[in-house]
């Protein structure tokens, strides 16, 4: 179904001014990090000045393994949003994602909006972004190499945002044959495509599912951070006390579970959900992701201290990084791992 454009100006219009403000958070449940506390060495061999973050992804060189999660696009006011974070991608080297292109497939008319990424950031990791529910509609994946060329994307992102789709008016809650689309468009494109959740989480058990049909990356985008069934059910003005508000898995417990599937599966994991801190950054490295991503803080960010506020944050979350590696022992950002300690075996 063609969405009014109308329609979804004002939808993307609405999902800017409520995620500005924390009304979208989780009520009661956690990203989980709080949970756990980093194993002070007090025999650290590292030399702080030493640790380095660079890394590879999607076959470029990145300065620090965090990436500026899908957001927007589409719209005049997503032009300028989606440059000023492509301004600080660029500063900081580091990948960035586009929200949705389901308005770049039905009507062209919104293509600067998302080109303009490439204008200023020429040779960061690009991600393009497309819905589950826009894919189970699709028969052949020509549209979707459109759009990877038009933005020059170094992968192709696709969302499941089951809980948004049922909170949301007019939402499409139909996946039916998604698995058996995914392998297609596997097979189709020529950038490798990544999955990811939009704030419930996503299990073992789905993981290992898209690992199967060729999925070569999976961001958890776990609950207790950005809750997108909130954000519709703000939207619809119709309900508050809703129990899928809460709706999802925990990051922490995502990122610790989809971890396992690294025995049987070469992938990239991407811990995000609620990354709001260094803190929790780090913990998501320490539970097994290659790279940990944040949307919400990012944005409000930017609306506060522009994109050299956004440059600023990052670099100052990696300074913190630097300093908890320190006093653990790590010399390297995977020796994090197997340095947290649940807090009740402290007492
Ligand atoms: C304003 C805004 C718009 C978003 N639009 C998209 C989108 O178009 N596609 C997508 O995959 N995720 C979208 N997301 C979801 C984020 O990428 C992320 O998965 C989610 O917000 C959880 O991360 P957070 O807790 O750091 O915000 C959007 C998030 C925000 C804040």
């Amino acid at each position: 179904m063609t969405e009014d454009p109308g329609l979804t100006f004002q939808r993307k219009k609405e999902h800017i001014e409520l995620c500005l403000t924390d009304k979208v958070n989780f009520k009661h449940k956690t990203n989980g990090f709080e949970r756990y506390e980093f194993e002070h060495y007090a025999i650290t061999e590292v030399e702080k000045d030493r640790i380095e973050f660079s890394t590879i992804f999607l076959k470029k060189k990145i300065n620090y393994p965090f990436l500026i999660s899908c957001m927007t696009g589409g719209t005049a006011e997503s032009e300028i949003i989606n440059e000023r974070l492509a301004i600080a991608a660029n500063e900081l080297n580091i990948p960035m994602g586009v929200g949705s292109q389901r308005l770049n497939i039905e009507n062209n008319n919104n293509d600067q909006s998302y080109k303009v990424i490439r204008k200023v950031a020429p040779s960061i990791p690009l991600m393009g972004n497309l819905g589950a529910s826009q894919i189970v509609k699709m028969n052949n994946f020509g549209k979707v190499q459109k759009i990877v060329d038009l933005i020059e994307s170094d992968a192709m992102v696709i969302h499941l945002n089951a809980s948004q789709e049922l909170m949301q008016f007019k939402g499409e809650p139909d996946f039916s044959g998604f698995l058996r689309k995914m392998e297609k468009l596997v097979k189709k494109i020529t950038v490798p495509v990544i999955v990811k959740e939009v704030g419930a989480g996503i299990s073992k058990k789905a993981a290992e599912k898209l690992l199967g049909v060729g999925v070569k990356g999976i961001d958890v985008a776990g609950a207790g951070g950005t809750s997108w069934s909130a954000v519709e059910i703000l939207r619809s003005k119709v309900e508050t006390d809703n129990i899928f508000w809460d709706w999802g898995l925990p990051t922490s417990f995502c990122i610790r579970e989809v971890f396992k599937l690294k025995k049987e599966h070469k992938f990239v994991l991407i811990g995000s959900g609620g990354i709001c801190t260094a803190s929790e950054a780090a913990k998501a490295f320490a539970l097994g992701a290659d790279i940990a991503a944040s949307a919400k803080i990012i944005l409000q960010e930017l609306f506060k201290n522009g994109e050299k506020g956004v440059v600023k944050l990052v670099v100052s979350w990696f300074e913190v990084i630097k300093n908890i590696m320190f006093l653990t022992g790590s010399h390297k950002i995977n020796e994090l791992k197997n340095r947290l300690i649940l807090k009740d075996k402290l007492y």
